[in-house]
């Protein structure tokens, strides 16, 4: 049996990887901390690590893992932004990850936050469980007839494209590497910014995406835009989006995602004091709905992340072909 450390973990992945793990001979050690150079530790005699986006595995945590003997560090997510992939190299730690698992799931989350924000319905289910059913302050918006851009058509954005298309809105799309065959309008990102009723984020972080949407791309926005973003949280500067907010500039953001989401997000903190006051002021308003990075949670992407992260683990020990490995030279997969 092959020991691996599995950091950060949940009830819910507990579930499907246990119903894998042992017939793929891996034994499974489950750490609710978060990996850090502090709690690699916990990894002493695990050959390889399991870690998810708000885990740390910087270069200082690598060194680290390494000196205890790890030779592999299997992400259960598609982003990889929390890796120092030279480092990894250089210490000869593999690393692989889910490169897809179920982009519907986060499609339709991103959906779930548009029409919960054009519709109100957060708003009404409050309401109406204290048997207040006023339609004051519910006016919602039609998505039909709506320019809807979507940045970044990938897997996760050409879906989303797909639902809103269904509700009869018209999609602007912006990507490096457009998808000709869709059949969608192609746009820069400018022009989508000045063109656009909603705005939805399907691109990656990297450094040339952070803060996308910067203050001066708030400014040319329609007024009353909706912002939905399941990405990361940093493609957003969040300061200028509450600004924008407040001023009333958004008329809705939906976030699963907030730049510095990993203090809080996975955890309960309500009987802690917050001191983000950016992330405070974004939660007290009506128009702002937020999740906690949850657009990836359903019953079939944590099963086909199960599937993919245990076939990783067990075709690197095996010696096998690795198709999901991670590589720093391009940053991509191999
Ligand atoms: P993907 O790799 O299939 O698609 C990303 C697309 O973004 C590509 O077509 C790429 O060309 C495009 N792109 C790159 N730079 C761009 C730019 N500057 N402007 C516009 N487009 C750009 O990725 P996928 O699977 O569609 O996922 C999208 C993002 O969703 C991931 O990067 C990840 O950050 C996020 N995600 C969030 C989850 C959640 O639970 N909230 C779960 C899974 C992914």
């Amino acid at each position: 049996m092959e020991r691996i450390a599995f950091f950060d973990a949940r009830g819910y992945d507990r579930t499907y990887f246990d119903a894998l793990a042992p017939r793929a001979g891996l034994e499974i050690r489950y750490l609710e901390t978060r990996l850090t150079p502090e709690t690699a530790v916990l990894a002493r005699e695990c050959a390889a690590v399991c870690a998810f986006v708000n885990d740390d595995l910087g270069e200082e945590t690598l060194a680290r893992l390494s000196e205890y003997g790890v030779r592999a560090a299997a992400l259960r997510c598609a982003g990889y932004n929390n890796v120092d992939l030279r480092a990894a190299e250089r210490y000869g730690i593999r690393v692989f990850r889910v490169p897809s698992y179920s982009p519907a799931s986060v499609a339709e989350h991103a959906a779930a936050l548009l029409l919960t924000l054009t519709r109100q319905t957060h708003r009404a289910f409050t309401r109406t469980r204290e048997r207040n059913f006023s339609l004051e302050g519910l006016v919602g918006t039609n998505l039909e007839n709506k320019t809807v851009g979507v940045v970044g058509t990938g897997r996760v954005g050409i879906r989303f494209a797909g639902m809103v298309r269904g509700f009869g809105a018209h999609v602007l799309a912006c990507d490096p590497e457009p998808k000709w065959g869709a059949g969608l309008e192609y746009a820069r990102l400018d022009e989508l910014i000045r063109r656009s009723d909603v705005i939805s984020l399907h691109c990656p972080l990297t450094p040339a995406t952070y803060h996308l949407i910067s203050r001066a791309a708030f400014h040319d926005m329609r007024d009353g835009v909706i912002l939905i973003n399941t990405s990361r949280g940093a493609l957003i500067d969040s300061e200028a989006l509450l600004d924008n907010v407040k001023s009333g500039k958004v008329g809705a953001a939906g976030l699963d995602v907030y730049e510095e989401e990993a203090d809080v997000f996975y955890e309960d903190v309500s009987s802690r004091i917050m001191r983000d006051d950016t992330l405070n002021l974004l939660l007290s308003q009506p128009n702002v709905l937020v999740t906690g990075h949850q657009a990836f949670l359903t019953k079939e992407a944590l099963r086909a992340i199960a599937e993919t992260t245990v076939g990783n683990l067990r075709a690197f020990f095996d010696g096998g072909p690795t198709e999901n490995e991670l590589r720093a030279r391009e940053g991509q997969t191999v």
